[in-house]
């Protein structure tokens, strides 16, 4: 397969398209993250130093917490000031279980600070008030005298926190309060106008957009609400099948591996539908598609309860991972930022842990292999690859980043690319697998890791990659 690059001027691929989602759900905060102060687990100030320690390998570039479904249950205030004083409430989207309000604003600062990431807070317009929302922007951003500042300060916090990133509700078509789209659309605007910029820091706003492939919903919100807004977000897992019926994480058959990466792959067609719609509205493209959630989506690990979405993980979600990511390099321009959903112990999570125990999945891998895409320049190209390839060429720093992900089950796939760029090799690494269902468990928690690569190679003209089935690699080549 011959691949051209060219040096026409592409845009730059933003690090938050490599963002993440932690919302109060199963074992992802609770037990995922924080662990508690007086936990026997390695902790600083109640976050798990491991799993700090992997995230910040990954260059986690933003979190958005504290929902999904959750924040527009959330009320902020039960969850600061003194842990044994904050209202246990019913988490009634994910299990029914007893949320004790322990991880509030307060540690979800101090979690990002540890991480050294931006954060994304997703504002409750489903059951909250304009007023709540207000009032949580005035506390978190607000550095004068003010009632909220005050109210921060008692709680120990002196200065204003950075709120780089605000969502106005969450699936307001379905859990957020089963709106339609032109209430939505008003709604959004009301509750937007009170998010306010207390400080020099401009916050960036975000619309809750469509589910998958509801383009009325695009196409309302956008007209009725476009100039108010920053970004408007889609959300898209990729399923095996019909969504009541989920198919297995692991023990598949092959059809399952094929309908879970076309289900991937529908991310392309979305967002190029989308961003059309956006473009009636937005041409100058200043409003940005915020994927924030995405990933797999399949059924619970056996004997787990079903409203903690705990599933395993294996180089078939590593596949997903890298083709969703490829997709939104292609879309750089309108794509501003995307969530993974969820960081631990949900969905296709980075991390999986059991008590003291931690694992990286074949995705947090892949998130580790594209890593040197963030912020990068998107190399455009041209040539033909299969429909069981996917690429993206990228450069940055002097020097090119190749990644390719080949998610045929059985041939090995070589993908010759010329153009401006031949050089020294300067590292290349994959992930790969003897089998399709391969994962990481507590047993064998390096079953799938990141080798060294050695099908690469480079004349004057041309750098080629031989690379085998069910592979994800990542070359870099001196400019
Ligand atoms: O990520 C799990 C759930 O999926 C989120 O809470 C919700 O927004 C979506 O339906």
């Amino acid at each position: 397969m011959k691949v051209t690059l060219t040096d026409q001027q592409g845009p730059k691929i933003s690090k938050y398209i490599y963002g993440h989602f932690a919302e109060h759900l199963g074992r992802c905060i609770y037990e995922g993250l924080y662990v508690g102060e007086d936990s026997s687990i390695p902790n600083v100030n109640g976050m798990r130093i491991d799993v700090v320690e992997a995230l910040k390998n990954i260059q986690i570039p933003v979190l958005r917490w504290p929902g999904g479904c959750f924040a527009d249950e959330y009320h902020w205030k039960d969850g600061i000031g003194p842990k044994e004083n904050r209202k246990k409430i019913v988490n009634t989207h994910w299990g029914g279980v007893t949320e004790n309000n322990h991880f509030g604003t307060h540690e979800f600062f101090e979690l990002t600070k540890q991480l050294g990431c931006e954060v994304y807070v997703n504002g409750n317009v489903g059951s909250g008030t304009v007023q709540e929302m207000q009032e949580w922007v005035e506390y978190m951003t607000m550095g004068g005298e003010s009632p909220m500042a005050n109210l921060r300060r008692e709680n120990g916090q002196e200065e204003p926190w950075s709120v780089k990133f605000f969502g106005v509700g969450n699936e307001s078509w379905g859990c957020g309060g089963n709106m339609r789209p032109e209430y939505y659309a008003d709604e959004y605007r009301r509750y937007q106008t009170y998010v306010r910029q207390y400080g020099t820091e401009k916050i960036y706003k975000i619309a809750c957009g469509p589910n998958i492939d509801d383009y009325n919903w695009m196409d309302k919100v956008m007209q009725i609400a476009a100039p108010f807004m920053d970004g408007i977000s889609l959300h898209h897992y990729a399923l095996t099948g019909e969504w009541l019926d989920k198919g297995p994480a692991t023990g598949f058959k092959e059809d399952h591996w094929w309908s879970l990466l076309k289900s991937a792959q529908k991310m392309d067609e979305l967002i190029t539908k989308h961003s059309t719609i956006m473009d009636k509205y937005d041409p100058e493209k200043r409003v940005g598609l915020i994927v924030d959630e995405w990933g797999s989506w399949l059924a619970v690990e056996p004997g787990t309860n079903p409203g903690f979405l705990y599933q395993q993980n294996t180089i078939r979600d590593a596949m997903v991972a890298a083709v969703t990511l490829n997709i939104f390099h292609k879309h750089a321009e309108r794509v501003h930022m995307a969530n993974i959903a969820q960081t631990v112990n949900v969905l296709q999570s980075m991390i999986l842990t059991e008590g003291d125990q931690m694992v990286k999945t074949p995705s947090y891998h892949v998130f580790d292999l594209y890593k040197v895409h963030q912020e990068a320049e998107l190399v455009s190209s041209y040539g033909e690859t299969d429909d069981t390839v996917s690429y993206t060429v990228s450069k940055k720093n002097g020097l090119v980043s190749i990644s390719v992900c080949n998610f045929s089950l059985d041939e090995e796939k070589t993908l010759d690319f010329s153009g401006a760029y031949s050089g020294k090799v300067v590292d290349a690494r994959y992930i790969t697998a003897e089998t399709m269902d391969a994962h990481n468990d507590f047993d064998h928690p390096e079953t799938i890791t990141i080798q060294s690569f050695d099908g690469v190679s480079t004349t004057d003209e041309t750098v080629s990659l031989t690379v085998p089935p069910m592979s994800v690699v990542t070359v870099q080549i001196e400019q």
